[in-house]
């Protein structure tokens, strides 16, 4: 773990008690969406932190994930003012303010931190500005649109020594980790093949010949859209479904693979490297004319130096990860960690075994609903501490470069070669510019 100066605004518990006003760390949170729903409450429920602000350029409305979903800056900052009222010894609370604008959460000298739970297009602006502004950092993955945004993502934190948090929470599950920590010690014998699953696209499209909708009210479009090009609006361009449109995502491969190709990364200690080649291995893409342009059907196999094949694939829902050795497997998805042989699971760490970081060590039950508030728990200790959290922006940033990587491959459907050093492509001219893209005027890094 990576030590990083720059103190927070709040003083130390001893002076005040641990959860008085001056004590508590005050959060920006800025996009009030559909993971809002998850990632709110997990502020929320730390006494050491209070929210002070909301952002999102939706007023509110309906129509996220599921149309009954009702979410927006409005009823974020309604549903931040009751929880605090509704708690003991909130009487220093002032009330939650809206904004449709981030900037003016990052001009606020009292706000230490900001959660970024927008669409991926506006990660990388987002932190760099946040980084510049003094803020810590907790940004949902995948932590980039691009991995030329990824590595100015990283030189902005580190230069303005900002702590973030990359929001790949399976990192804070006990499982997950002990997975990791049996390949790390070589109890799966020498590792051969990694298994990672990435789900289909789950919205329908419009369509070839889709017509545009009316703007709604109350919402900012333009400023949704930002440092993407200006395209006309439909309801099924933004809210949830963003994610299916390469303007402002890569599909599900870095949607899921944000989190099955992070533990891969974690397991095989390829934390601060990556695969040497990435190749096509038949991933289907819809038909163009539509609104969503990314694979429906992933599968990429990219290649690691010591000889790992990491096959990225939608063969099953949901996600899952499969590592394979030559002396038996784990493996770790929604049904928890199992391995063969089954053994292994309950194996005793020894003394001189290599231990992974924990989010919470007193955590030892495996139940995903305290994944989230964990990893907002390590992420508010390494604000106070000044030490990286368990999944800082260099271990997003690399997760998301083998995802961008996996998306190029799949696109150009041909094998690419990458320095994980220079992180560059090698003698692909073509590829090697979707490594960047340029941004809508006046965004810039
Ligand atoms: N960690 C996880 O398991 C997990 C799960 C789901 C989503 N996510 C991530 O969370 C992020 C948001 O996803 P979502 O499903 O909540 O999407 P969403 O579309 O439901 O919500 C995003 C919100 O951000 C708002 N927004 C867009 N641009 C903004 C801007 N410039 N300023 C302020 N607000 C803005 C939108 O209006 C919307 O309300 C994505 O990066 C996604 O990958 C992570």
């Amino acid at each position: 773990m990576t030590a990083v100066a720059a103190a927070p605004r709040f003083l130390p518990s001893t002076l005040f008690g641990a959860s008085a006003p001056s004590n508590r760390i005050t959060l920006g949170f800025i996009g009030c969406g559909n993971q809002s729903t998850i990632d709110l409450p997990a502020f929320l429920g730390h006494d050491d932190c209070q929210v002070v602000a909301v952002c999102d350029v939706n007023t509110a409305c309906h129509g996220y994930r599921h149309p009954d979903q009702y979410l927006g800056r409005k009823p974020a900052r309604e549903k931040v003012n009751a929880f605090y009222a509704g708690r003991a010894g909130a009487a220093g609370h002032r009330g939650c303010d809206a904004y449709n604008d981030f900037r003016e959460i990052l001009a606020r000298a009292d706000i230490d931190a900001v959660a970024l739970v927008v669409p991926d297009h506006w990660h990388g602006l987002m932190t760099v500005m946040a980084a510049r502004a003094g803020k810590d950092i907790y940004c949902e993955k995948p932590l980039s649109l691009t991995v030329a945004e990824g590595q100015a993502m990283v030189k902005a934190v580190r230069q303005h020594q900002r702590i973030l948090q990359t929001g790949s929470h399976y990192r804070s599950s006990p499982e997950a980790r002990r997975a990791a920590e049996l390949v790390r010690n070589g109890r799966i014998g020498e590792v051969r093949r990694i298994l990672t699953q990435v789900a289909e696209i789950n919205a329908v499209d419009p369509g070839p010949g889709w017509e545009p909708t009316p703007i709604p009210e109350g919402f900012d479009y333009d400023l949704w859209l930002g440092p993407a090009p200006k395209v006309p609006y439909h309801k099924d361009r933004c809210f949830y479904r963003f994610r299916f449109n390469l303007d402002y995502s890569g599909g599900q491969v870095t949607n899921f693979g944000a989190h099955t190709n992070d533990l891969a990364q974690w397991a095989l200690g390829m934390d601060e490297s990556g695969p040497v080649e990435v190749e096509d291995l038949g991933s289907e893409w819809p038909a163009p004319g539509g609104l969503y342009n990314t694979a429906t059907k992933t599968a990429f196999r990219a290649r690691y130096a010591q000889g790992v094949e990491l096959l990225c694939r939608t063969d099953q829902p949901g996600f899952s990860i499969r590592i394979e050795g030559s002396e038996g497997w784990v493996e770790y998805g929604y049904q928890g960690l199992k391995t063969d042989p089954e053994s292994l699971k309950a194996l005793t760490p020894g003394p001189n075994d290599i231990r992974l970081p924990q989010s919470n060590p007193d955590r030892i039950e495996e139940a995903s609903r305290y994944h989230i508030p964990d990893h907002v728990r390590n992420f508010l200790e390494a604000i106070k501490t000044r030490r990286d959290p368990v999944a800082p922006v260099e271990v997003g940033h690399r997760t998301a470069t083998v995802c961008h990587l996996g998306n190029i491959a799949m696109r150009l459907k041909r094998k690419l070669n990458w320095d994980p050093v220079q992180e560059r492509l090698v003698g692909d001219d073509e590829a090697s510019r979707m490594l960047t893209r340029p941004m809508r005027a006046p965004w810039s890094l």
